[in-house]
C-alpha cells in the first residue's frame, strides 16, 4: 500500500455537511435544467439499493456480463496472456474479478475505489481467495491521473473496467477517461471493458424502472439525503422517478419529476419547479458495435475481441494500447 497519495480526506463544515455535495447540488439546482452529479447516489443507503438493483430480475446487465466473464476464461487467457498486473477501476465490492483472475494467471492486482474502507476491505477478501497473488490497493479517484505502486511498474498491466461504468459518462467525458487510462496503464497496455447494448427501447426502460421501485427508490434517496444533509425541504410525494430514452444520445436518463409547482429550500438557497419539470440524475449510454469502437479508438484504445452473451444484450471488448505510430 505504497500509492496512497492521493488519498482524499472529505471536506466539511462545523455542522458536518460535506462541502462539495452541497456546492453540487446547489449549482445543480440553479440550472434551467436541473442536474446533480451521480456520485451523490451513493450514500450508505444508495449503496444498498444500488446492490438490490443488480439482483432485479428487469436488470440484466450484470448477470449478462458475469455469463461472459464466465464463458470466455479460454480465450481471455489466450489473448491477454499471463504475467500482466490486472488494474480495477472502481473496484467497488470486486464481485466479478474472481471470474477473470482465474481465468489469466495474472502477477499482481490493484484494485482501484475512491471508497477506501469498501477497498481495504474487499481486496483483503480477494487475497484470502488467491494466495499468492500480490494484491495492492490504490484509494484513488479515477477520473484523475492515477499514480501505480512501484511494485507493478515494471510488469505489463491488463485495465479492467466493467458494469458498463463508461456509459454513465457523456462521451467527452468517457473519451478523456480512456485517454487517462492509457496514460495510467502505458503502451502495449489491454483494457477489458463492459459495454451494455442498444436494445429494445421497453426493456431498456424497465431495467431502469423495475416493477418493485427499486430503482424509483435509488433515485428518490437522493432527494431524502439532501433533504437529511444538506436541511432540505423538497416534497418527497411529489417527485415522480422516470427513466427516459434519448435517441439523439442513446442514451436511458433518470429524472426526479415534479407532479406539480413546487417550491423548496436546500441550505437555506430557495428553488422552484414547474409541474413536468425534472431534476436529470443519471445518464447510462447504450452503444452498438461501431459506437463501441469509434469510441474506443477515440480514446486510444484498438479493439482486438468482442465477446455477447447469448441474448446479445451486453458486450465484453478486450483493446489494446498499441505503440505509437505514424498514420496518414
Ligand atoms: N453502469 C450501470 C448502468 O448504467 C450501473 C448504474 C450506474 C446504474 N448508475 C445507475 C444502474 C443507476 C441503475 C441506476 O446500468
Amino acid at each position: 500500500m505504497t500509492a496512497n497519495r492521493s488519498l482524499k480526506l472529505v471536506e466539511r463544515d462545523e455542522d458536518g455537511v460535506d462541502l462539495a455535495f452541497r456546492a453540487d447540488v446547489l449549482a445543480g439546482l440553479a440550472e434551467p435544467q436541473k442536474a446533480i452529479p451521480a456520485r451523490w447516489f451513493y450514500d450508505d443507503a444508495g449503496s444498498r439499493l444500488f446492490e438490490d438493483i443488480t439482483q432485479l430480475p428487469e436488470y440484466y446487465l450484470t448477470r449478462a456480463e458475469t455469463e461472459i466473464l464466465k464463458a470466455r476464461g479460454a480465450e481471455f487467457a489466450t489473448l491477454i496472456g499471463p504475467g500482466r498486473a490486472v488494474v480495477e477501476f472502481g473496484s467497488g465490492s470486486s464481485l466479478k474479478t474472481p471470474l477473470l483472475l482465474s481465468a489469466i494467471a495474472p502477477a499482481a492486482y490493484v484494485p482501484l475505489d475512491i471508497a477506501g474502507n469498501f477497498l481495504r476491505a474487499s481486496a483483503a477478501d480477494l487475497a484470502a481467495k488467491f494466495p499468492g497473488l500480490p494484491v495492492y490497493p490504490v484509494e484513488a479517484d479515477f477520473m484523475r491521473r492515477v499514480e501505480l505502486p512501484q511494485e507493478v511498474a515494471a510488469m505489463p498491466k491488463l485495465g479492467f473496467f466493467p458494469g458498463s461504468t463508461i456509459g454513465n459518462m457523456v462521451a467527452r467525458t468517457a473519451v478523456d477517461l480512456l485517454r487517462s487510462m492509457r496514460t495510467t496503464l502505458g503502451t502495449g497496455a489491454q483494457l477489458l471493458i463492459g459495454m451494455d447494448l442498444i436494445k429494445d427501447i421497453a426493456v431498456l426502460k424497465a431495467a431502469y424502472d423495475d416493477a418493485a421501485g427499486v430503482t424509483a427508490a435509488f433515485n428518490r434517496n437522493l432527494a431524502v439525503r439532501i433533504n437529511r444533509e444538506l436541511g432540505g425541504d423538497i416534497p418527497l410525494g411529489s417527485l415522480r422517478h422516470e427513466a427516459r430514452w434519448s435517441e439523439t444520445h442513446a442514451r436511458i436518463e433518470m429524472h426526479l419529476v415534479a407532479e406539480d409547482d413546487l417550491a423548496f429550500t436546500v441550505s437555506g438557497e430557495a428553488f422552484t419547479m414547474r409541474k413536468g419539470a425534472s431534476i436529470h440524475t443519471e445518464n447510462s449510454h447504450k452503444f452498438t458495435p461501431a459506437s463501441i469502437n469509434l469510441l474506443l479508438l477515440a480514446g486510444g484504445w484498438e479493439p482486438l475481441a468482442r465477446w455477447h452473451d447469448r441474448a446479445e444484450q451486453f458486450g465484453v471488448i478486450l483493446a489494446e494500447a498499441r505503440l505509437p505510430r505514424s498514420a496518414p
